[in-house]
């Protein structure tokens, strides 16, 4: 049963009742919640992909040439299988093996050695490193799911003050629940209900996940990829989530991500040559996820247009081009010559011939400049004459019940020549049907006289739609209808017609390259399930807020029990002044007329019924991330943890203590920063990997503990280093790292409060591990004290709690004091009203100081009183009642889109 006849209306008045749509039919394997990670055992070794090498990288048939073994046993094959008998095949497909086994050719019958060679001689793109490089490993790495997202969640949490009705709640947030074994033993085992998915990591890596974590290969029916343009690196991101302008090379503009980072590296080194490297392995990921019938859409401008072409053909086949549509962008870019008004979407199909391809329609309209064709009329007495100047520039002069109409070929060369009398005259033409029919089209007053032959009467009526062609004129941004938060955001009217043409409600499209969102909200509005993936916290924070609070039209459903899967009710109906303003539209055409037949029908994917009572919201979506699975330097006693991972820690604490020491500077937030001076490796130590004095501070050194390289700090780790700081008699503890489990920041929050040294999170950007990647880096950028929010529970009078962010905590080392950032200056907060240490449910979300929910505010008038909407708006949350884990969780995201946790127990509240 649906969403919506569970919640039913509850006798609101139409337009109140808010709704969303499941995706009752389709699942996905289980993957572990982020608490679990742990524990987390079920590792896999990196997955190699090899590009088809008989694309030859180099092709000549000189020297050391990979393509040259195959060209020649091709010209064996060849000459051997035209010695068999007709149809020329073998018993067996021959095979050409590498070294290590791998197949790097195989061949049925002459035909298909013939076409293996052919495409052995076609041009190529070449380009430093590609020779080289004719396979690449990507780690194998499971997703973890760190938040659950459900706009009616928050909507119903709000309404009943709890996350009442356990199961019900669950539901909402498509949570299956599994037990903390299950997800540590059996994750990737249980097949659950899908929910849509916001993933961080690089896309490479979440592809590789999606498809050996998950078989997603051949299951994705449209890609929509929106690279950077391969032109300048500082424009295509976007380091603050409240500002939007972005200057090129400018370090502290840049998002300080591990992944984000990775992915400049990747994709720059070598300028052009690593973007066509970094271009071609994705787009073969893209290759393997795709269905059978799916398709992928590649934006880019007309800088690198040519080259990609030249990719997608290699990597999918020039055969499996489908079209290049160029589409208007927001503004035209002067340039010394012509402006540039387009970009451009390069479309393939995974295999052509399989293609799934939905017509698109734009109204006719004279307005629109779709029906300029159209310029005689027919008077209500019956009588036809062409438009006057007048009647043409402004159409409401034309006469009430006039039918406006063109007259259109009714003969083709090359039909036989017969002729036909029409009043009084005849005409010899090779006309488009049978004498019968020219009688019936003459019957029906579809006959038009000309000064020497015979037309058709085509009515603006008889098909009140042009069909979308290849360009796009129409999808300039910065309409009121799209508001645009990112920097490089795609207007949603291009994601939508991709989607809206290449596939179904319930379809699944996946966009690598999240940015705000676009194709996720497009997806979400039309009834396709959706995975959306970016490198870095900045755009998934966008995202998030953008779908959380939409709203959407509620389009009927076919068959509610099957959710948008089963399709979308389109109706025929018309308007009072007879216009066709359903989804259904007659399609009345010269054929049907001539052989008297009703007229043909079209659907218009885009005009679904609409029901109006309700509002639609988001439905549930995850939170996911590829945080590599930590390693066991902690010696934990699991077998897999070997002395070779305890090396590896001992090298890295060497480099990250030598970095420390170049750069004994620590950022403090608000442009401060404090050095340390003696940093050296504490004598005859456990745990801790260094030590050092603050520069006008303390006199007591202050301690460092270090996170892993490839994953969270742990509470262990962390527990540690406290207790040896305490011993020792450090100042403070100082635990550096590149993320950090949730528990793990909870001690640091309370060390102070259980007689342990005070400490203090501080994120390591992942530069350091680049070598000379950013060379201008600014050594203050490279350590951050990360804040801590100070949250206040409160019990209230009716035993009823509240939540209220009081501001955020910057800790400044050289006066051990604390400074303060007011609370409504972040971005965004959410709430967990009953935290169960695994996964972050979101039951309240605010933007402080945002309108962002006003849409959903004004739709759902009259439903919730205002104060509702004002809490979401604000730094105290709505009063919520108590749940059965005992404690709640509040998370911050700061202005570069890092994620800071506090838990607070109930038991903790203030009066
Ligand atoms: C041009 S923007 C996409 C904008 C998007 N179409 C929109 O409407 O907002 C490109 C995005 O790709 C992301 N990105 C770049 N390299 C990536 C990678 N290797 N993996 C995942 N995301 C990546 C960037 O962080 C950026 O947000």
């Amino acid at each position: 049963m649906s969403d919506k006849r569970r919640g039913g209306k509850r006798g609101g008045k139409p337009g109140q009742v808010a709704e969303n749509y499941r995706h009752y039919e389709a699942t996905s394997p289980m993957r572990p919640e982020i608490g679990t990670q742990p524990q987390f055992r079920k590792k896999k070794p990196p997955t190699t992909y090899r590009y088809d090498s008989s694309l030859s990288p180099a092709l000549s048939w000189d020297g050391q040439n990979p393509g040259r073994e195959i060209g020649e046993w091709l010209l064996r094959l060849i000459s051997e299988a035209a010695a068999l008998p007709e149809p020329h095949a073998f018993d067996q497909p021959r095979e050409l093996r590498a070294a290590d086994g791998t197949v790097l050719a195989a061949v049925g019958s002459l035909q298909e050695a013939v076409e293996q060679l052919r495409r052995l001689g076609r041009s190529f793109l070449d380009w430093t490193g590609k020779a080289e490089r004719l396979s690449f490993d990507v780690p194998t790495l499971p997703l973890f799911i760190h938040e659950r997202l459900s706009t009616k969640a928050i909507i119903e949490t709000l309404t009943g003050h709890k996350r009442d009705k356990q199961q019900t709640m669950f539901e909402l947030f498509g949570d299956p629940q599994h037990s903390i074994t299950d997800q540590t033993l059996r994750a990737y085992e249980y097949p659950d209900k899908w929910v849509n998915r916001l993933v961080l990591g690089d896309s490479l890596v979440v592809m590789n996940s999606l498809l050996h974590y998950e078989s997603l290969g051949g299951q994705v029916q449209m890609i929509y990829m929106d690279p950077p343009y391969g032109v300048k690196f500082g424009s295509n991101f976007q380091p603050f989530v409240r500002r939007r302008d972005v200057s090129h090379n400018d370090d502290a503009d840049m998002t300080r991500e591990p992944e984000m980072v990775k992915a400049y590296r990747d994709t720059w080194e070598l300028g052009l040559h690593s973007y066509l490297t970094y271009m071609r392995d994705r787009l073969l990921l893209c290759r393997e996820l795709l269905a059978p019938t799916g398709s992928i859409f590649v934006q880019i401008s007309d800088e690198n247009l040519h080259h990609v072409r030249e990719l997608m053909e290699e990597v999918f086949g020039h055969q499996n081009y489908l079209n290049t549509i160029p589409f208007a962008k927001t503004s035209g870019v002067t340039t010394q010559f012509l402006a540039s008004r387009v970009d451009f979407l390069l479309w393939f199909a995974r295999d052509r011939a399989r293609a799934k391809y939905r017509d698109l329609y734009l109204q006719k309209s004279p307005e629109a400049g779709t029906a300029d064709t159209y310029t005689w009329v027919e008077l209500p007495d019956g009588t036809r004459r062409g438009l006057t100047a007048a009647e043409r520039r402004d159409r409401s002069l034309i006469p009430e019940g006039a039918r406006i109409y063109k007259p259109d070929n009714i003969a083709t060369q090359g039909n036989p020549v017969f002729p036909f009398e029409f009043n009084g005259k005849t005409y010899a033409q090779p006309w488009k049907t049978t004498s019968e029919g020219m009688k019936a089209l003459a019957a029906a007053g579809r006959l038009h006289v000309a000064r020497n032959s015979l037309q058709y009467v085509r009515y603006l009526t008889d098909f009140p739609c042009v069909p979308v062609t290849q360009l796009w004129e129409d999808t300039q941004t910065g309409s009121f209808t799209d508001d645009k938060i990112y920097v490089v955001q795609t207007a949603t009217k291009v994601a939508e017609r991709c989607l809206l043409m290449a596939t179904d409600p319930g379809d699944l499209v996946l966009d690598p390259t999240c940015g705000s969102g676009t194709t996720a909200y497009v997806a979400e509005q039309w009834g396709r399930r959706w995975i959306t993936v970016d490198t870095s916290r900045v755009p998934l924070t966008l995202s998030r807020q953008r779908l959380l609070t939409a709203t959407f039209p509620y389009y009927q459903l076919k068959e509610e029990t099957r959710g948008p899967a089963g399709g979308f009710v389109y109706v025929r109906k018309q308007n009072r002044r007879g216009e066709e303003v359903g989804g259904i539209v007659p399609h009345v055409t010269l054929k049907s007329i001539a052989n008297n037949e009703p007229p043909e029908e079209e659907v218009l994917v885009d005009r679904p019924e609409v029901d109006n009572s309700f509002v639609r919201v988001c439905g549930p979506f995850t939170v996911e991330a590829t945080i590599p699975t930590p390693v066991d330097w902690e010696g934990d006693g699991v077998p897999d943890s070997g002395a070779a991972d305890a090396e590896a820690y001992g090298s890295f604490v060497d480099r990250m203590l030598e970095v420390l020491r170049k750069s004994p500077v620590l950022h403090v937030g608000g442009g401060k920063t404090v050095t340390l001076r003696n940093v050296r490796p504490p004598a005859k130590t456990l745990s801790l990997a260094a030590e050092a004095v603050v520069v006008n501070g303390d006199e007591r050194p202050v301690a460092f503990v270090f996170g892993p390289e490839n994953g969270g700090l742990s509470q262990l780790a962390v527990h540690e280093a406290l207790k040896e700081a305490s011993l020792k008699g450090y100042a403070h503890l100082y635990a550096v790292g590149f993320a950090i489990q949730p528990d793990a920041r909870l001690l640091i929050e309370r060390s102070a409060e259980m007689g342990l040294p005070p400490a203090s999170y501080v994120q390591a950007t992942p530069d350091l591990m680049m070598g000379d990647l950013l060379k201008n880096m600014r050594s203050s950028q490279i350590f951050s004290v990360c804040g801590l929010p100070d949250v206040e529970l409160r019990c209230l009078p009716d035993k009823r709690y509240e939540v209220k962010l009081a501001k955020l905590n910057l800790f400044d080392p050289a006066t051990m004091a604390a400074k303060h950032m007011d609370a409504a200056d972040v971005p965004a907060w959410f709430l967990d009203t009953d935290y169960n240490s695994l996964c972050f449910h979101v039951s309240q979300a605010f933007f402080p100081r945002t309108g962002a929910w006003d849409d959903l505010r004004r739709a759902l008038r009259g439903e919730y009183d205002d104060t509702v909407w004002d809490h979401l708006a604000g730094t105290v949350s709505a009063p919520f009642e108590g749940g059965e884990h005992g404690q709640v969780a509040v998370k911050v995201i700061d202005d570069r889109g890092n994620e800071l946790l506090v838990v607070k127990s109930l038991r903790d509240a203030t009066a």
